[in-house]
């Protein structure tokens, strides 16, 4: 009696590691769909996506791109009507002129809150409201790839308040000749 047991019992153990091995054959046969990321990898791929490196590269408005400064920020502010101009600010981890001194929880509130650590909201020109949803994964991994890159020294002018000069380049929304057209 005891021994048939012993024997159901090993025969069990049997039965479960042999189930094991098959799963595991099943698993180590299916190929990933994509290759695995690192954070900064991905952050790499979202701020790409995210077209972080326009509004943030010196010369991308001038048509010229500097990518020697990837995200080193811009040099052409935006003219928001009733609010000023605004630089898309150096994003590389310069500590004087960059985010240096933020820190990874800092960049994430920023891109997705609109939020600077001085409490200042973001011009709407920066797409924090877009990056909003962003997961908490892919905004840390966004942080992340920042503070991986080189630390480029330039500080962009600004922000300028309305009515205040401008002392760089400016987008600036401007009516046609004849007269602004009725707006939508
Ligand atoms: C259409 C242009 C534009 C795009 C696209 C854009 N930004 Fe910005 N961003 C700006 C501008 C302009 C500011 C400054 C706004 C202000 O000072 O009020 C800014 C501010 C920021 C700040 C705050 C920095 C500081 O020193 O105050 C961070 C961080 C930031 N952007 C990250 C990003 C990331 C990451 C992406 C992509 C996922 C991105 N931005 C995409 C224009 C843009």
């Amino acid at each position: 009696m005891r021994a048939s047991a012993i024997f159901g019992l090993a025969a069990l153990a049997l039965l479960a590691a042999g189930c094991e091995d098959s799963t595991q054959n099943t698993t180590a046969t299916v190929t990933p769909a994509e290759p695995v990321q690192t954070p900064v990898e991905r952050g790499r791929y979202l701020v790409a996506f995210g077209g972080c490196i326009d509004c943030h590269t010196p010369g991308y408005f001038m048509g010229m791109p500097d990518m020697t400064r990837l995200l080193g920020g811009s040099e052409v502010g935006f003219e928001i009507p009733g609010l000023g101009v605004f630089h898309g600010p150096n994003l590389t981890p310069d500590m004087e002129t960059g985010l240096g001194s933020w820190t990874e929880e800092q960049i994430v509130t920023a891109v997705t809150k609109g939020m600077r650590p001085d409490g200042r909201e973001l011009a709407p020109i920066m797409p924090w409201r877009g990056f909003a949803n962003l997961t908490r994964t892919d905004s840390m991994a966004i942080a992340a790839f920042l503070k991986s890159l080189p630390p480029v020294s330039n500080k962009v002018p600004g922000p300028f308040a309305q009515g205040a000069t401008p002392t760089s380049f400016v987008m600036r929304i401007i009516p046609p000749p004849g007269g602004a057209p009725a707006r939508p």
